[in-house]
């Protein structure tokens, strides 16, 4: 049985994206000597139901919600989109896990013109939201 990495207390914390952000660099620089042979990656995991959604709650919900053709909101919205062809540029998946680039999801928050519109339609994500973002989908895009 996988030992599963357990959280960290800066996770329990409800800081605005941008803390979170300038924690996990802080993070980053201030990671001791790395393991050697050992997992290379010192980032505290990103929580899909503490990180990802009120994202999606604060910048989606007028286009995507209950009644869109995806929902983004509270109730099932990881389901809709991970390894979830897309609607619009399939055989795309929406979320690939693992994999931002062959996302349509980040690929549209970054501006990708290959996928139609920038995500939010009109506006955009910070670069911190859309760090978080991609790290959660680099993560395995877990339901977490
Ligand atoms: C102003 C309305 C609006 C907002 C806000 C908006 N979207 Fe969209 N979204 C759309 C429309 C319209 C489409 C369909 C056209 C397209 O694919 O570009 C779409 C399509 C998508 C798709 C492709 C779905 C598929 O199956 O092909 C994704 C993924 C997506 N949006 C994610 C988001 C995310 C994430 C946010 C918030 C960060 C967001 N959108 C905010 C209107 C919006």
């Amino acid at each position: 049985m996988k030992a599963r990495i357990p959280a960290f207390p800066l996770r329990a914390l409800a800081l605005p994206v941008l803390a979170l952000a300038a924690g996990l660099a802080c993070s980053d620089r201030g990671d001791p000597v790395s393991p050697v042979g050992g997992d290379p990656d010192p980032l505290p995991t990103v929580s899909y139901s503490g990180d990802i959604q009120p994202i999606w709650n604060g910048n989606c919900a007028p286009c995507h919600g209950e009644n869109g053709g995806l929902s983004l909101s509270e109730a099932g919205s990881r389901a809709n989109l991970v390894g979830v062809v897309s609607a619009g540029y399939a055989p795309a998946l929406r979320v690939a896990a693992g994999d931002p680039e062959s996302s349509v999801l980040y690929r549209k928050l970054i501006g990708d013109e290959e996928f139609g519109d920038r995500m939010p339609q009109g506006g955009a994500l910070t670069e911190a939201e859309i760090a978080v973002v991609r790290a959660w989908i680099e993560e395995g895009a877990r339901d977490n």
